[in-house]
């Protein structure tokens, strides 16, 4: 495979018309399946909270949480770009505080961290940059607001809203942002968005016309049981997979067709 995919890589795929996939992994077995299966950026989502945590949004996630799962998705990693998203209050309370703990997130093995939000957080956005940490963008639906914005509908729908969203990214590329995702937003305010900033536009339920695509990957995988988007397509039925292959090993335990008497140890006469 190719050389680990980095930061500047990925301007130079927008540039080149190349799309991004990005897909969210929470521990090394999975990065690593991601890895070889070519997936450009491998996001350690706060999206863990509910996938990995049974936790009913993201507002409960730890940076030490993040740190585990980042070490973990790391080490299964060798060509994609490991972006960790910062929790929520781990980068809104001051610029010192965001900039410790992205660097710790860093320490744990990502390259680069994700951080919801457009001018409240540029400040932190600026500092992390100039000390060498790479920032990927979060508008649109943003979960760490869900109290705040009421649920998870759609966002950018207003043109007053939409607006706002597209100098938001604007301030964020001069902020210095390497890439934006842009979540649950109407497809012609993605495609304005991809067209005025320089960097690339990763999209989740957001329309075809971003640089690249992001889904969680317990709901593409038809893992998770919960509540899934309308737009995600689930490319397999895990949990079906799963359930199946469990129930045939409870089966053979209580019926005793496993483990079979020709594969275990026995002792030998001698
Ligand atoms: O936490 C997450 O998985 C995310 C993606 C949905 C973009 O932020």
């Amino acid at each position: 495979m190719s050389r680990r995919v980095r930061v500047p890589d990925l301007r130079l795929k927008k540039q080149a018309g190349e799309k991004i996939a990005m897909l969210t992994a929470y521990d090394a077995t999975m990065a690593r399946l991601f890895d070889r299966a070519g997936i450009d950026v491998i996001l350690v989502g706060d999206s863990l909270a509910s996938v990995i945590l049974g936790q009913p949004h993201t507002l409960t996630v730890t940076l030490d949480a993040m740190m585990h799962h980042t070490s973990a998705v790391a080490r299964g990693t060798e060509h994609a770009l490991v972006v960790t998203d910062m929790p929520f209050l781990t980068y809104q309370v001051s610029v010192e505080e965001a900039v410790r703990n992205a660097g710790r997130l860093l320490q744990s093995g990502a390259s680069a961290v994700k951080l919801e939000g457009g001018r409240p957080v540029l400040d932190a956005v600026r500092r992390l940059v100039d000390v060498g940490i790479p920032v990927m963008g979060h508008l649109g639906l943003q979960p760490q607001s869900v109290h705040q914005l009421g649920g998870y509908a759609k966002r950018g729908s207003e043109p007053r809203e939409a607006a706002v969203l597209v100098d938001d990214a604007v301030a964020l590329e001069q902020a210095g942002a390497f890439a934006i995702v842009l979540e649950a937003i109407p497809a012609e305010l993605a495609n304005t968005v991809t067209k005025r900033v320089g960097v690339p536009t990763i999209g989740i339920g957001s329309g075809a016309d971003c640089d690249g695509q992001v889904l969680v990957s317990y709901d593409m995988l038809g893992l998770y049981d919960g509540q899934v988007p309308s737009f995600v397509k689930q490319y397999a039925d895990l949990a079906k997979t799963v359930t199946t292959a469990v129930r045939a090993y409870a089966d053979d335990v209580r019926s005793g067709a496993y483990p079979p008497t020709r594969t275990t140890v026995s002792i030998t006469e001698d």
